[in-house]
């Protein structure tokens, strides 16, 4: 099985490799100005904001599974969050055979209702741009998603537990939101779903294998 990780420099782009390496897989992935640390079969440099549908195709073709942990940290929400998003979907859909599309998301993205806390106002544009960018997922593609939406990153120790589709946000260790991405492969049941995470009690497999 070929997997891509759109975004395999980042924080949790990085450990979803590390973690899909060692379950055998033959991962590939993408940066865009930091090349990723741990091994990959393919490092791709991919800028979202920059490339056009073709371009993008051409470089994401050819694989079974496709994650996007891509994102910009609110320096440039609509281009590379939203937009190129979009772009890898579309490229996903015209040129490529994919078994599967995981798109990293945020806890409660498809709420609005729920942005309305104090504490959420500052992350109202990202909430947006995950907004649209899961709306376009569900609406306009035919893609075999998966949208898994973590609570806050934090950079604390995993604990390899959780809990899904909670009530309230909180927080979710990266590394736990990565090893938790990883297990989805091999839970095909997790397959047209949209799956909230955070920290919790349960062991990640439990978990998945209930929903
Ligand atoms: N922070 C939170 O609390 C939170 C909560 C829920 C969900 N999330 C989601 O989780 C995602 C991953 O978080 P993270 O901490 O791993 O992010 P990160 O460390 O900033 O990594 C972002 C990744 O996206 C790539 N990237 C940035 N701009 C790009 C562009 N224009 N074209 C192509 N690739 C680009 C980066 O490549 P380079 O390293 O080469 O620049 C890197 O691989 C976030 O983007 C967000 O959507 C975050």
């Amino acid at each position: 099985m070929r997997i891509l990780v759109i975004g395999a420099s980042g924080r949790v782009g990085e450990e979803l490799v590390s973690d899909l390496s060692q379950a055998g897989y033959h991962v590939s992935g993408t940066y865009n100005v930091k090349k990723p640390q741990h091994q990959l079969e393919h490092a791709i440099q991919l800028n979202l904001a920059d490339s056009t549908v073709p371009q993008i195709a051409e470089k994401i073709h050819g694989y079974d599974i496709v994650y996007f942990v891509a994102g910009s940290r609110g320096k440039d929400l609509l281009q590379t969050d939203l937009y190129g998003s979009v772009k890898v979907m579309k490229a996903l859909e015209t040129s490529t055979h994919v078994d599967r599309y995981v798109q990293l998301s945020a806890s409660f993205s498809l709420h609005p209702e729920l942005w309305q806390t104090e504490e959420l106002k500052p992350l109202r544009n990202f909430y947006i741009a995950k907004y649209f960018s899961d709306c376009w997922l569900l609406d306009n593609t035919t893609l075999n998603y998966t949208i898994l939406q973590p609570g806050m990153l934090l950079s604390t120790k995993g604990t390899g537990k959780i809990e899904l589709n909670p009530k309230h946000r909180a927080g979710i260790p990266i590394a736990d939101v990565a090893l938790t991405l990883a297990k989805l492969a091999e839970h095909p049941n997790t397959a047209k779903k949209i799956i909230t995470v955070h920290s919790g009690e349960e062991p990640i497999d439990g978990a998945l294998a209930k929903v």
